[in-house]
């Protein structure tokens, strides 16, 4: 059984179709590549996934249950995880505070323990060392870097331990050093048994770390392999002809 399910999905903006038809899914321990040239339809998808975006029809089934309907809190509570495109964290409070404050949003009212203080804290220590930032930890989270307060998305979404993760261009930003660390850590987050689901325009990335790809284009799922059959596919190779030089991006 397929952790996620995204089954015939339509989404429209009036006379505009963002999503059309698609169908696709994503595992638990493997990571998951949903490509595109821009305007393809992979932040609507998303959307829809996460319960922001309502279809215009198709359905969404996660852990064997539909939620086309759910809440987007219900869906997190039942184990989705979700980093944006656009940065979502708190530009005033601390990266630590940021993190602190995830951490406290999915243990609720547990958090009021004494006991639990201090095992908050260790979790808090070791999310940002998971993602590789606790040297900014009481940086402010509005100056750091836009590819580091990406990865201060992941540790507040990580708080959470969700099954799935879905991340949008989650690389954008970071260097070459860090895009390695990164691929590596998403490698460690699906051996773990996390099903992972990645939009990202970095195809030295999507190559190097997803098992499976969809390639979208104008809403369509227009391919659906490994990394070789969709560096290799016509079909991908044209949708993004004109967008850049198709051998330099892939
Ligand atoms: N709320 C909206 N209202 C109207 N049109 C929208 C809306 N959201 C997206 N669209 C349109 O739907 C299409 C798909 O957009 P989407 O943001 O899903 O693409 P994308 O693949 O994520 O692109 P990018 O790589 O640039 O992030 C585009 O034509 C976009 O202009
Ligand atoms: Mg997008």
């Amino acid at each position: 059984m397929s952790l996620l399910e995204v089954d015939d999905v339509v989404v429209r903006f009036g006379g505009v179709t963002a999503v059309d038809h698609a169908s696709f899914t994503a595992s638990a321990g493997r990571v998951i590549g949903l490509i595109g040239p821009n305007g393809a339809g992979k932040t609507t998808c998303f959307n829809v996934i996460s319960g922001l975006q309502r279809p215009t029809s198709g359905r969404v089934r996660f852990r064997g249950r539909d939620v086309t309907s759910t809440p987007v809190h219900r869906r997190a509570k039942r184990g989705m995880g979700r980093t944006f495109q656009r940065l979502e964290a708190f530009g005033s409070l601390s990266v630590a505070d940021n993190v602190r404050a995830a951490v406290d949003i999915h243990h609720g009212l547990s958090g009021l323990l004494t006991p639990w203080r201090r095992s908050r804290e260790a979790r808090v220590d070791a999310l940002l060392d998971r993602v590789g930032l606790a040297h900014y930890a009481d940086e402010r989270a509005d100056a750091i870097p836009t590819g580091t307060a990406r990865l201060l998305e992941l540790a507040r979404c990580l708080a959470a331990d969700p099954r799935l993760l879905l991340l949008d261009e989650p690389s954008s930003g970071l260097n070459e050093t860090e895009t390695t660390a990164f691929g590596a850590l998403l490698r460690e987050l699906a051996a773990e048994g996390r099903g992972v689901l990645m939009v990202e325009h970095d195809m030295a990335l999507v190559m190097s770390v997803c098992d499976e790809i969809h390639a979208l284009d104008f809403g369509r799922v227009i391919a659906t392999g490994t990394p070789a059959e969709i560096r290799d596919d016509p079909a991908v190779r044209r949708a993004y002809l004109g967008d850049a030089d198709t051998e330099r991006v892939m």
